[in-house]
């Protein structure tokens, strides 16, 4: 995802940039750029790729004395990763960068294109820089024409601009993509996160949506809709490791509460008011495809077994999933009219690369969905589809299987769209219930704290069922990983119709059943599967919006009207709940013993 840092001082501005343009590397990124001001002279670097290609065309630069800077690191969002497309993003005396979306930039781009102002890239961004002007023209304050320029624009943003009219001061905006600004003696920087200016800044002021203003002379001055406010700074912590986990005691644990606001990145420029729109798949990508198999592991695994049901459900094409270290030894009968999909958080897993390679030399297509750009798995695929999680440091995967499971769901509408096999009404009802997905991520302090508190009756016992039907089975499957994997108790996950089947020969108090009981799907059989349990005396644990009376603990979910958007509060629930456990057995969460994040080797 993209990243900003900007820096107004004496000190070297080059520098300042390009490291902290480096501890924001982690989030992805495909070209990035620079440009300062010092006294009369204006420069500006841009290269695509990584960041060693900026450095190596900035090598003879350097900055001397007092002056302003920008820089940024870009992830394509509209438009191609060119030079032309990264930020900064000129005027004809003025620069900015800017993270997020500007939603009604189509109107603002026709608007200046009518008054004969020429457009170099395809980005969202570049309208701000030519609107200034534009408003700079007729209004000579420098400051009321950015004040001007902000309240024209719609969506998220956090930006900068520095201009030569006003060559001492950087202009801020932020609504809804994070932004905050560092001081240190006369030295002002801003940032997107805290950690590229932990060791420089030593307060720290978060700006809140609608906040603008400018800095100047080491002071900066504050504005929202009513006026200019005060504002108070605090500490900046110079420790980087408890910065980035943004004042979570776990990694996993500030990935679980990151979910709700990656899931807006998924679906950015991707799902419109009445479709959805993947521009990483030229429009004859599926052509002649009449099947899906999808190969990964673990918990990648999980959300290919969730996106079976929506393939088939909504675009009607046959899917298969396989997990990939058993597809690479079992002379599969692979034909050209199967799309071969491998799915990973990392794209470096072994066994799932080497399917891929299987599957190509088969002559087969392949799509990757994967969180990291230049990877292996991606490098490798006809096309891939970035999940934009940002980087996952939890070893337990949490955002990545999110983001994932909401990838394939695009995808599975994507196709039926294609296909027509969904209707207007249908894809209407699935796109919103997608945009309600955010707010059903949001973790409360009632459910965290109501599974802190949950969480010390399950540090025993002999085992852990978590069952459900449909999507919720490969989600049961999951929440059974996800506890397995950091609290070392054992856990399996089980389609709730077959615990009869063999399991519940298991059954009594000691075994802990997790139920996803959802109310959109199969409510009642589901039901009869728990009472079955509790029958033989099973501990429940029962998570559904409905009141279940034999649940012995029940954590009661929102009554929504889309199974995807329980799925994903009850995947929250489940996350929780591993991790409390987790917790209270004193285990190393971040880094649980005998696993590694990627697995390299078969
Ligand atoms: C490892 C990780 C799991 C992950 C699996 C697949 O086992 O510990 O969390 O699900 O690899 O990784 P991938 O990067 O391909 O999704």
């Amino acid at each position: 995802m993209c990243g900003i840092v900007g820096y107004l001082g004496k000190n070297e501005k080059k520098e300042i940039l390009l490291d902290g343009l480096q501890e924001l590397e982690y989030r992805g990124y495909d070209s990035a750029g620079i440009a300062v001001i010092e006294g009369e002279k204006l420069n500006q670097f841009k290269a695509i790729g990584k960041l060693e290609n900026l450095r190596e065309k900035t090598k003879s630069y350097h900055t001397e004395g007092f002056g302003i800077s920008i820089g940024h690191t870009r992830w394509a969002t509209h438009g191609k990763p060119t030079e032309l497309n990264a930020h900064p993003h000129l005027g004809a005396y003025s620069y900015v960068v800017h993270n997020g979306i500007i939603e009604n930039y189509q109107e603002l781009k026709a608007e200046l294109q009518a008054e004969g102002v020429n457009f170099l890239s395809q980005t969202d961004t570049e309208t701000i820089v030519h609107l200034f002007e534009k408003n700079h023209k007729t209004n000579k304050d420098v400051f009321s024409s950015f004040e001007a320029t902000i309240n024209r624009l719609e969506g998220a943003y956090a930006t900068l601009l520095i201009t030569e009219a006003d060559a001492e001061t950087i202009y801020f905006a932020k609504n809804g993509s994070p932004m905050l600004i560092g001081f240190h003696s006369d030295d002002v920087y801003f940032a997107s996160s805290d950690t590229p200016i932990i060791g420089k800044a030593t307060e720290v002021y978060y700006l809140e949506d609608g906040e603008y203003g400018y800095a100047r002379e080491g002071v900066v001055k504050l504005f929202n809709a009513e006026g200019e406010k005060s504002f108070t700074k605090q500490a900046l912590t110079a420790d980087k490791i408890s910065a980035q986990k943004d004042g979570y005691r776990f990694f996993m644990e500030k990935e679980i509460y990151e979910q709700s606001r990656v899931m807006g990145e998924t679906m950015m420029g991707r799902v419109l008011d009445d479709s959805i729109v993947f521009d990483e798949l030229d429009e004859t990508f599926f052509k002649g495809i009449k099947a899906i198999k999808i190969c990964a592991c673990g918990t990648s695994y999980h959300s290919a077994l969730t996106s079976a049901y929506l393939f088939e459900r909504l675009a009607k094409i046959r899917c298969d999933i396989e997990i990939a270290s058993e597809f690479r030894y079992k002379e599969p009968l692979l034909t050209d009219d199967t799309l071969f999909i491998t799915i990973s958080q990392s794209g470096e897993t072994a066994d799932t690369l080497e399917a891929l390679k299987m599957a190509k030399r088969a002559g087969l297509k392949s799509l990757s969905i994967c969180n990291v750009d230049n990877s292996s798995i991606v490098r490798e695929s006809d096309a891939a589809i970035l999940t934009r999680a940002g980087i996952e440091k939890g070893v337990a995967s949490t955002k990545a299987f999110a983001t994932q499971s909401m990838v394939l769901w695009m995808l599975a509408l994507y196709m039926g769209q294609q296909r027509n096999t969904v209707s207007k009404k249908v894809l209407k009802t699935e796109i919103s219930a997608m945009l309600h997905t955010p707010k059903a991520l949001i973790v409360t302090d009632e459910l965290h704290e109501k599974l802190h508190r949950l969480s010390k009756r399950y540090l025993h016992g002999h085992g852990f069922f978590f069952i459900g039907r449909d999507i919720f089975f490969p989600l049961a499957l999951e929440g059974a990983l996800k506890l397995k994997e950091i609290s070392y108790m054992h856990a399996e996950g089980y389609p709730a119709g077959e615990m009869k089947h063999g399991p519940i020969a298991l059954a009594d108090s000691e075994l802990f059943t997790i139920a996803l009981m959802p109310h959109t799907m199969h409510y009642d059989k589901i039901k009869s599967n728990v009472e079955e349990l509790s029958a033989r005396d099973a501990t429940i644990l029962a998570i559904s919006p409905l009141p279940f009376d034999l649940a012995d603990d029940f954590i009661q979910t929102k009554y929504s009207s889309h199974p995807m958007v329980e799925f994903f509060e009850m995947m929250v629930v489940t996350q929780l709940l591993a991790l409390e456990i987790s917790v209270r057995l004193g285990n190393d969460v971040d880094m649980p013993r005998n696993l590694a994040k990627s697995v390299t080797v078969e």
